[in-house]
């Protein structure tokens, strides 16, 4: 999609659709009377049947007539002024994006003005507005053969329209943020949603390698000769049950000077998680495709990172294998040596996810990190706590799990804070190892955490779970169904801070 800006006064603007926001209870507002002249008292006749009343999220759809060079008007409803965030304004743009996608309407012209009005910086604005189309505006439609003339177009153009005397220069600078964000957003939903025929360890160190070469990054993949030459136990453990070699892939960007710690992102990814031989039920198992989203974040970061150019150093971490039942799979009651020498009694092999995230988590030490973030979609019972609406966050630094929860609230990805209290530990502890892989049902988030503790560096680790987020079952505004990209935004905003370039 091309994002175009241009100082225009609005109905003289020439484009198949003026999408306009409107807020709930200000439908009578002056600067929706200007436009509804044009359209022959449309817009009355509707606000009088009660068709349109701003709520949030509400559209209404007017034809402005021939002559007129802005051939059609979308109102979208924002909810109540005094209530309207960021988050409003990239569902608002994006389900207006929707109604235009479905209708095969391929361009718009944006009122800026009329969401601005919002009280919102305009970089802000621009960059949540930008962000909202090039979300909604995406689709995994790769294996579809039939039909593809009924599939809902690709928006082709978005031209941001301002009113005279305002500036130009801070919402190219939203917008071009928006589209190396979008960039990285789109290359997670894309790996996430491939299927595991095709995402083999190695198809997605492939991908790995083709983004390093694109964007300028350093990238290591740590084949299995390497891991066994490590001593990654753990990893290796789990990778046994399947005939497609494991591996880790190392992405360095480096956007400040050597002396400068780096953050660094750890992302869990089993292109497939069938459980092993403490098989999952056959019921949706075929979502289990999405267990790599944690590492298809963390490319879609540093993507986004080196297209923004961020002053910042960042090294992706990604344990990759595939989880499968066989006849050399790991069982129930072995015993692994991790690369940090703890041993491990494997309870049930479908708790695989911190078992690789262990080995991962060591090997993340040896870059001398300001900071450890990992992100996997690690336990069920993240479900079951919180819904698809928030990811939770754990660790053992409450300073940077503060400012990860207020980089979720401003970039519409929410997280919240689960406890990890040394009681938690005690849940783990195993007769014949060092600690065990599962401890059953209760609290088994915080177990889940508890045990990548112990792997973690010791202060200045936050975990986050994405179980809940990472997949779409319905499809939203901005999150058609499928892979969602979780936490690309989110991270983004914390590497940005405190300024946003
Ligand atoms: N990948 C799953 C967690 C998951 C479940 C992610 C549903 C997304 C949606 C993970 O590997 C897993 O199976 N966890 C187990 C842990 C348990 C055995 C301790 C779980 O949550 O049941
Ligand atoms: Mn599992
Ligand atoms: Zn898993």
């Amino acid at each position: 999609m091309n994002l175009l800006v241009r100082i225009a006064s609005m109905p003289k603007i020439e484009t198949p659709c003026l999408v306009t926001a409107a807020f709930e209870g200000e439908t009578a507002a002056p600067r929706l009377a200007g436009i509804s002249r044009l359209a022959g008292g449309g817009l009355e006749a509707a606000l009088r049947q009660q068709e349109f009343s701003g709520k949030k999220l509400e559209t209404l759809l007017l034809h402005l007539g021939e002559a007129c060079p802005c051939r059609r008007l979308l109102l979208v409803g924002l909810g109540k002024r005094e209530e309207v965030s960021l988050e409003k304004l990239r569902q608002g743009i994006g389900a207006a994006a929707g109604v235009l996608k479905g209708k095969r309407i391929e361009a718009l012209a944006v009122d800026f003005g009329s969401f601005r009005s919002a009280g919102n910086h305009e970089r802000e604005t621009a960059e949540a507005l930008a962000e909202g189309l090039l979300l909604a505006d995406y689709r995994f439609s790769r294996f579809l053969t039939e039909n593809r003339e009924e599939l809902p177009v690709p928006l082709r153009q978005a031209l941001f329209c301002l009113e005279e005397g305002s500036h130009l220069a801070p919402v190219e600078a939203g917008i071009a943020a928006a589209v190396a964000i979008g960039a990285g957003v789109a290359l997670a939903r894309n790996l996430v949603n491939e299927p595991g025929n095709v995402k083999s360890p190695a198809w997605l160190a492939g991908q790995a390698r083709t983004l390093a070469e694109e964007n300028g990054l350093h990238c290591t993949i740590l084949e299995k000769a390497d891991l066994v030459h490590e001593g990654m136990g753990a990893l290796l453990g789990v990778a046994q049950g399947s005939s497609r070699e494991p591996c880790l892939i190392v992405l360095e960007y480096d956007g400040a000077a050597p002396d400068q710690a780096p953050l660094v992102l750890v992302g869990k990814g089993v292109v497939f998680d069938s459980g092993g031989i403490s098989l999952k039920p056959a019921e949706h198992m075929d979502t289990m495709k999405m267990d790599m989203a944690g590492g298809a974040a963390v490319l879609g970061t540093l993507l986004a990172a080196s297209r923004l150019r961020l002053p910042r150093r960042v090294v992706g971490i990604i344990p990759v294998v595939e989880n499968l039942p066989s006849g050399t799979a790991i069982r129930p009651g072995d015993i692994l040596t991790s690369l940090s020498g703890k041993t491990i009694e494997v309870l049930n092999t479908d708790a695989e996810g911190r078992l690789i995230l262990a080995d991962a988590l060591s090997y993340a030490k040896r870059f001398e990190p300001e900071c450890v973030i990992d992100l996997a979609t690690l336990t069920g019972a993240c479900i079951v706590a919180l819904g698809h609406q928030a990811a939770a966050v754990l660790g053992n630094d409450d300073e940077l799990i503060g400012e990860l929860i207020a980089c979720g609230e401003a970039s519409g990805e929410r997280l919240w804070q689960l406890p990890l209290w040394d009681d938690y530990s005690e849940l783990i502890k195993s007769e014949v190892a060092d600690v065990k892989n599962s401890a059953g049902r209760p609290a088994g988030t915080i177990t889940g955490a508890a045990f990548l503790r112990k792997f973690a560096p010791e202060e200045h680790w936050a975990h986050i779970d994405i179980a809940g987020t990472a997949w779409e079952e319905q499809g939203r505004p901005c999150h058609p169904k499928g892979g969602t990209g979780f936490g690309v935004r989110l991270l983004m905003r914390f590497l940005r801070q405190p300024a946003a370039p």
